[in-house]
């Protein structure tokens, strides 16, 4: 087949090294860092498959667009994506579907919103009901900052007006979980899982990111709860989103915590998880490819396959990042990771200069290491990081550790 991967980060770099595997692959726009990309309108390519990475373009119905012109798309249409792109109608659909998530509530009045707030003990949980590029979300254990978030998320200050509609959210405490399934519109088959790091520093200290860092497998997280996941979960949801004529195929990615009375749902993702595609996906042994036409087609029949091997991915991250990002340092020591044994570096926020690349982004390069355990990969993955820099580069040091 030839495909067509849209998007222009570390995910769609990863989606296009395991799918070339097997298949032509073409990236749109991509990167200067993502061989094969080709910086065009996706509906004017030619191709048996087109694979969409990012949320925004499937809650603007990207999908649906290729739909109508007769393509073979994975991703959702703009009605499933809704999942992602408001998080109160998320809250309401896995409400109907039954699944366990935290208690919360939606608000566009302050005073409701902060007497809600004052109804539950710590932390505290404020989200924009809109997408924030993964920012949206503040945790705290301070009341009095809840109280102030939802006044700058409900003015529009922080957020513009993805933040006019705000989700307030019991907060839990235990180890996340991602759980990506491919799913078919009827049915769900799971990838293997991988935990992510959220907080821009060591220690989950500082800001929510994009994701800092991640590894698969996850020891916590064995056959029988990957299933589990699926039952309760994943399957539910899609049955819901089938009863009210949503016909989703792409990926739903569960976002789970496991709290102490057992694993609830943080939120779903309608897309592949980035940076957890990167650890996820080069371990499958079987085509990826087939099974996402598969799945585009209403016809998915193939198990995935998984190498025992794992995978960790540390992100390297540019000054300043995630508040405000420098960009345009010139990036060192590419090759020389590459020329490691068991590592493999994808290209998120580069751009080209002269022979070189500059960093374009916050999440610049992600770099990973595979090996026969977690500790292995690890080792690799941080033996490639030790030769990559630029001016104001930062990464998490504790990413896998333990
Ligand atoms: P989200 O964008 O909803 O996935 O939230 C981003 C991150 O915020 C999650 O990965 C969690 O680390 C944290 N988070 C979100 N909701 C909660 C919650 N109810 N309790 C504790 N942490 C949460
Ligand atoms: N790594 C988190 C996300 O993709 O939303």
């Amino acid at each position: 087949m030839r495909i067509c991967v849209i998007g222009s980060g570390g995910r769609e770099h990863a989606l296009a090294d395991v799918l070339g595997r097997h298949h032509e692959v073409v990236v749109t726009p991509g990167n200067p860092g993502i061989p094969g990309s080709i910086p065009d309108d996706p509906e004017s390519i030619d191709a048996d498959l087109f694979v969409v990475g990012p949320e925004a373009p499937l809650v603007d119905g990207l999908a649906d667009r290729l739909r109508a012109a007769g393509r073979l798309v994975f991703g959702p249409g703009a009605d499933g994506a809704r999942l992602e792109g408001s998080k109160a109608w998320m809250k309401e659909v896995v409400a109907a579907a039954g699944v366990p998530t935290a208690r919360h509530g939606t608000f566009t009045d302050r005073d409701a919103a902060v007497a809600f707030l004052e109804s539950l003990g710590a932390p505290w949980v404020i989200k924009t009901d809109g997408l924030a590029a993964g920012k949206g979300v503040l945790v705290t254990d301070s009341l009095d900052r809840a109280r102030d978030a939802v006044d700058e998320y409900l003015s529009g200050e922080a957020f513009g007006d993805a933040g006019r509609t705000v989700v307030v959210e019991e907060g839990m405490v235990g180890p996340e979980l991602s759980v990506l399934a491919i799913c078919d519109g009827a049915r769900a088959v799971a990838l293997a899982p991988a935990q992510d790091f959220k907080r821009v520093g060591d220690g989950d200290e500082g800001p929510n990111t994009g994701g800092m860092g991640a590894y698969s497998p996850v020891g916590l997280a064995g056959d029988e709860v990957v299933a589990d996941v699926v039952d309760r979960f994943v399957q539910p949801t899609l049955d819901e989103l089938r009863r009210r004529g949503i016909n989703y195929r792409g990926v739903l990615y569960a976002g789970l915590m496991f709290t102490p009375d057992g694993p609830r749902l943080i939120e779903f993702n309608v897309r592949f998880g980035d940076p957890e595609t990167q650890v996820v996906l080069p371990r499958l042994d079987s085509d990826l490819g087939e099974l996402l036409a598969q799945a585009a087609a209403g016809n998915l029949e193939q198990v995935p396959v998984f190498s025992r091997d794992a995978q960790v991915t540390v992100v390297l991250a540019s000054e300043g990042y995630p508040a405000s990002p420098r960009t345009g340092d010139a990036i060192v020591g590419l090759d020389a990771a590459r020329a490691e044994p068991g590592v493999t570096v994808y290209c998120a926020g580069v751009a080209a200069s002269g022979d070189g690349l500059v960093t374009a982004g916050g999440r610049v390069l992600n770099v990973c290491g595979r090996g026969e355990d977690v500790a292995a990969a690890r080792e690799a993955a941080y033996r490639g990081v030790a030769h990559i820099t630029w001016p104001g580069i930062h990464h998490r040091h504790d990413i896998a550790a333990g």
